[in-house]
Formats: C-alpha cells, structure tokens, sequence
C-alpha cells in the first residue's frame, strides 16, 4: 500500500519489529550473515533489521540482496544506506525486479546464493502466487535460516475493511487481498514450522469522520487505495465503509477512534 501515508505505516510497524524477533537467533555461531530482503521498498525497515543484526553481531560479516521492483524505491534505500554510517561498508546486491522476476532468474541461471535470513514485510498482497512464493523464497535458506514474514493480521482492521469490500476495493494493486490468517493456511499446507508473534497496533483515523478534514481525507485515500475516497467512491459505498471502520475496525477511547492495524510476525523455520 504505497500511498502518502505510507511512511506512518512504517513507524507503526518499526516499534513491534525490534521486539517481535530476536536477532540473537539469526546470526548465532555464524561468521558471515546473509540477508535477503523480498520487497523492501525504501529500505526503512531494513536498515533498522540490519542495524539490529549489527549491534548483536559487530564482528560478524553481513551481505544484503534486496528484491524490489520499484527503481525509485531502490533509490531513496539506496540513499538512506549511504546516509547510515555502520552500513557504508555491508556489500549490497540490487535486484530490480519483482519476486517472480527474481525466481525466473535464479531459476534460469541454475544455481543460487543461499541465505541465513530473509525476509517479507507487508508485501506478499502483490504477488500473484503467494504459496509459490513462499515456497521459493523458503528453498533459498540456509540450515537453521529463518524467513520472517510481517503481515496484517487475521481480523485486524485491515482484514476486516478489505474482505468485506474485496469486490470494491480489490481492482488496483491489491488484486485479492489476504491476511496472515491466510498466509498461515498455506504455510500449514507447505508442511512449514513456524512461530506466530502477535503485535497489537492502532491508529488514529478520528479524523476520518470529520467530511472536508484534509488529514481524515488522505488517510481514507490510503486505506482504501482510492485517489479521492469522495470522488472515487458512490455515497451508498462510502457511508458502508465509514460505518465499517467506526464500529467493526477500531475501538474508542477518550474519544479517539483507534483502527486496529495489528500485525502478525510469523518466522518460518528452514
Ligand atoms: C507495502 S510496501 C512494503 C515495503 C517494506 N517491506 C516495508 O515494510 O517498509 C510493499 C513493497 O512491495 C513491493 N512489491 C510490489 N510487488 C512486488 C512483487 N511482485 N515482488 C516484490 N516486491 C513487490 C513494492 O514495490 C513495495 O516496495
């Protein structure tokens, strides 16, 4: 959900990272560490991921590949990287492509770098084959790797708004949405062992319910992934969906509505 609100997204899901997973487990015992990481976009969380690695592990080598399709993307993490003084020196492979891409490739060229972390942060919604995916994904680890991926969580808000109105708001990006309930279906049919870390979020969308409110307006915008929520959408649809997100997606307190953007953190054994 790449949209203008998307970097408030990213400081929700910064915090709950750095107590969800313990790095300790990813490069113990190792003397080099690497690191894939599956649609990072502008590397936000990456560097703190990596950062995190560094400080558990300050003798220890990194390498990072990074699968992301969006050049301008690419761009701004490749900018933050050399904005980050304990990343200057960790040896960065780019690849321009989306996973699908990525797997055409290694597949063609016949053997591949394996690795002892990778990972997915709110990024499998886009592509079309996500237990495929995953699958691939799972085969490029290293013994005792770890594969971490970070997703709305099953009856969260976002499940909630985006399962009710699939047939409305599934026709962008977002071609059918799923949740980490439904990551954990396929991860279960893989036969994959992997632990769930729960990590409770809200949001403040008060603002939404006030019509003509620029912020409230934006941040419908971003929920829904319309351009304009209020152009975009007919009334009838607009009032169901205002309705959803007060009474079935958030909570109230002190008169602050609170949307439930819950994450789920699910690290896949190899
Ligand atoms: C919601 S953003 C998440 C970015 C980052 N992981 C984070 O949490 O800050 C989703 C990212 O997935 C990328 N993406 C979209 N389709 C993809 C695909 N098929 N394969 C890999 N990445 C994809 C987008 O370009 C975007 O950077």
């Amino acid at each position: 959900m790449s949209c203008r609100y998307y970097k408030n997204q990213s400081k929700l899901i910064h915090r709950p990272l750095s107590t969800g997973c313990s790095y300790e487990r990813i490069g113990r015992g190792k003397p080099q560490v690497d690191v894939l990481g599956a649609g990072s976009g502008g590397g936000e969380i990456d560097v703190h991921i990596l950062s995190g690695i560094q400080a558990e592990f300050p003798n220890t080598a990194l390498t990072v590949d990074i699968v992301e399709p969006s050049t301008q993307l690419s761009d701004n993490f490749r900018a933050l990287v050399m904005k980050t003084p304990n990343l200057q020196k960790i040896p960065f492979s780019w690849h321009i492509v989306t996973c699908e891409g990525y797997e055409k490739q290694i597949k063609d060229n016949g053997a591949s770098k394996r690795f002892d972390f990778i990972h997915m942060i709110q990024m499998l919604y886009y592509v079309a084959d996500c237990p495929g995916t995953i699958r691939f994904f799972h085969s490029l680890l290293k013994d005792n790797g770890k594969l971490l991926i970070v997703h709305e969580a099953a009856a969260s808000g976002w499940d909630t708004l985006w399962k009710t109105y699939r047939a409305e708001l599934c026709t962008k990006t977002i071609s059918d949405y799923l949740s980490a309930g439904d990551i954990k279906v396929h991860l279960d049919q893989l036969g994959l062992k992997y632990e769930e870390h729960h990590l409770p979020n809200t949001l403040d969308i008060t603002a939404c319910f006030t019509k003509g409110d620029e912020t409230g307006e934006l941040l419908l915008d971003f929920m829904t992934e319309q351009d304009h929520f209020y152009q975009s959408l007919n009334p009838d649809l607009q009032a169901g969906i205002l309705d959803l997100l007060r009474n079935k997606c958030s909570t109230e307190k002190d008169g602050r509505i609170l949307f439930d953007c819950s994450l789920s953190c699910l690290l896949v054994h190899s």
